[in-house]
This record gives C-alpha cells, sequence and structure tokens, in this order.
C-alpha cells in the first residue's frame, strides 16, 4: 500500500541547494568547454546529462520537497539543465565544423599536380593483322573458323594425303605428344581446322583459318617454332584456278594496296593439285626496281615477294572429308602471319615479336 511518506519529509534537501546546482552546472560548463573532439564531448554528455550525472540525481529529490519548495528548487534544477543542454549544442556544432574543416584539410587533392599514368596497354601488332585479315574475308562473306592446337595426327596428316610413311611428313617437323605412338601432336599448320569443317559442314564453305601452328625450329630473325598462319579454304561446284587467282588478288589489293596482284609458281604440297607458291607483287616498288628502276629493299629488287603457298584442294583430301570430288572442286591457300608482319612493316627480327616489350608494340601506333 501506497500512503503519505510521513518519516521523509525534508524541508530541504543538499543537492538541491543553489550552490550545489550552480557547482553542477559549472562543472558541466567547465567540461563541455575542455572537450577538444566530438568523442570527447559524448563522455562529457553523458557525465552531466545522463541518469546518473548530478542534476538527474537532484531533479529526482524535488517530489520529496514540501510543495512550497517544490517550485523553486524545480526552476533552479530546470534552467540548470536547459543551460547544460544549450552549452552542448554549441560545443557540438563548433566540433563538427571544426572536424569537417580538418577533413577537407586532410584530404585535399591537387588537381594542378601532374598525373602518374602508367604505359597505355595495346594489343600485339600480330592480332591486328590476324584481325585485319578476318575482316577482309568476312567482307566478302566467308566465315571465320578455328580449332584446336593439340590436334589429332589424323587430321594433321593423314586426310591431307600425308599418311605415316609419307616423306612429306617431313617437309613438317613435328611436335608429338607423348606417349609414342598416341596419334597426338601440335598441330603443324591450321588446315586440320579445314579437315574439321569439311568433315562438320556440307559445301557449300568459304572458310578462313587463323592459328598458332608449331614446328621444332630454332629460334632465328626468320623463324620461330610457334608462329601463326591464316589459311583460307572454299569448296563449291565449278570452282578452279581461276576463282583462287581471284581471291589471291581480292586479298592482296585489300591488304596492301588497290591494284597489287599475286602470281602463282608451280610446286608441290601432298594435299593440293596443282599446287603453287604464292608470291605478293611488290607493294613499294611494284615491280619497278626488277625492271631497273629504283632500288628495293623490300622485294631485294625482285618485283614479287614470296607469300605462301595455295592450290586445288586434292580429290584425296574431298574425299577423306565425305566430299565427292566429282561433284565438289575446292582450293586453298595459306601463308604465315609474322613473314606477312616482317614484309608489310619492314620487321628485321622475328624474335622482337615474341619478346613483348612494349617499344615494338608501341611503334605500330597503339591501336586498341
Ligand atoms: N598448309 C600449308 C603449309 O603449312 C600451306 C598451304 C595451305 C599450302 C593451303 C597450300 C594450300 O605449308
Amino acid at each position: 500500500m501506497s500512503g503519505p511518506n510521513t518519516n521523509y519529509d525534508p524541508v530541504e534537501v543538499a543537492v538541491l541547494r543553489p550552490e550545489a546546482v550552480q557547482a553542477a552546472l559549472s562543472a558541466a560548463i567547465n567540461d563541455i568547454a575542455a572537450a577538444s573532439s566530438l568523442e570527447d564531448l559524448k563522455s562529457v554528455r553523458i557525465a552531466h546529462t545522463g541518469d546518473r550525472s548530478p542534476l538527474a540525481l537532484a531533479n529526482r529529490e524535488i517530489a520529496a520537497l514540501p510543495p512550497a519548495a517544490k517550485a523553486d528548487a524545480g526552476k533552479r534544477v530546470g534552467q540548470a539543465r536547459a543551460s547544460i543542454a544549450d552549452a552542448l549544442h554549441v560545443r557540438q556544432q563548433e566540433l563538427t565544423d571544426a572536424r569537417d574543416a580538418q577533413i577537407l584539410v586532410d584530404e585535399v587533392v591537387d588537381v594542378t599536380l601532374p598525373a602518374q599514368t602508367g604505359p597505355r596497354g595495346a594489343r600485339h601488332p600480330l592480332s591486328l593483322l590476324n584481325d585485319r585479315v578476318a575482316d577482309i574475308f568476312v567482307a566478302m562473306g566467308w566465315s571465320v573458323a578455328e580449332g584446336p592446337e593439340a590436334e589429332l595426327e589424323w587430321l594433321n596428316f593423314d586426310a591431307l594425303n600425308m599418311p605415316a610413311a609419307h616423306p612429306a611428313r617431313t617437309m613438317q617437323d613435328t611436335f608429338f605428344i607423348a606417349p609414342e605412338g598416341s596419334g597426338a601432336l601440335l598441330r603443324t599448320h591450321t588446315s586440320p581446322i579445314q579437315i574439321r569443317e569439311m568433315l562438320r559442314r556440307e559445301p557449300p564453305l568459304y572458310i578462313v583459318c587463323p592459328g598458332r601452328v608449331f614446328r621444332t625450329d630454332e629460334i632465328d630473325a626468320t623463324h620461330l617454332p610457334v608462329f601463326h598462319q591464316v589459311e583460307a579454304l572454299a569448296v563449291d561446284r565449278g570452282l578452279s584456278m581461276a576463282h583462287l587467282k581471284g581471291t589471291l588478288n581480292a586479298f592482296a589489293s585489300a591488304m596492301f594496296g588497290e591494284g597489287i596482284t599475286t602470281r602463282l609458281r608451280p610446286s608441290y604440297f601432298p594435299f593440293t593439285e596443282p599446287s603453287a607458291e604464292v608470291d605478293l607483287q611488290c607493294f613499294v616498288c611494284r615491280g619497278a626496281s626488277a625492271a631497273g628502276g629504283e632500288p628495293c629493299r623490300t622485294c631485294r629488287n625482285e618485283g614479287w615477294i614470296e607469300w605462301g603457298g595455295a592450290g586445288m584442294v586434292h580429290p584425296r583430301v574431298l574425299q577423306s572429308c565425305g566430299v565427292d570430288p566429282d561433284v565438289y572442286t575446292g582450293f586453298a591457300f595459306g601463308m604465315g602471319l609474322e613473314r606477312t608482319l616482317m614484309f608489310r612493316s619492314d620487321v628485321r627480327d622475328l624474335r622482337d615479336v615474341i619478346e613483348g616489350d612494349l617499344r615494338f608494340s608501341a611503334f605500330f601506333g597503339g591501336e586498341i
């Protein structure tokens, strides 16, 4: 049961005396002024306005005062607490402003400083050339085909009319994949891509096959054991050497300049019959040096530059791929990309092409 508190009925409580309230207020004001950071101010706020602060405790005593004393004490404590709240508010604002100003100083960015930029990346000249070749053929309606670099011996040799004991196999020194007799190798040319496509698709077929190829060659200024080829294959009804020549000329013009032509010289490849070496008309002197004009470094005064191999697809190759040679004929040609880059861009040493020195790529304009 609650009832009037007759035992405790003080007329005056020590903590509510004006001097005590004033002392609590002064202590609070001093501490607030002394707070030098927002964290400090937070502790000061708890100490002077929290539940256990002197004025909060004093406030609780007011209820026990006789009615006449209540108003007076209430006013005194209330005013002191309001002053503290005001002082806290003002100091909070000052410290916040100071902190924000300091952040602006600490995190200042001098936009006038010279920028530290790394060298800009660029695509490799071989990749650019590769894309350019692909673009030329795609523009003629051909498609690009790719295949695996680790290839089946049958696709790399047998299907191309080079059975196991065929002497032509020695024309391409080969990396076979262990164990011996695995039937796998690193492809020595991009021709197996063409076999894959003929096995997979029905003619007519117009494809260009770029890719990395591998041969056991020593590295020197003109040889690499890993290099790139691009081969083209067309299989359709009624294709002839004339179509081959026309395609080569269109390719030469697109790549080296309007009107640049090609020349075919009889040659031998097991997978084409007839076969030919492809020469490119010198795109610098256009044959003038060979006719007694100014000497030309690009063609060494030959007027022509050896470019690649070509021919009509051997009927046996068509048969290996299930294509009827009585209905369809095909032509194919292939060239080395590094070699093309060398004479097209006057690269003297193939080792520059593979060493990854940015100064080499940058020379090509840093095209991305
Ligand atoms: N694949 C041949 C080689 O690597 C090049 C070639 C392709 C020859 C197409 C004729 C026809 O030597």
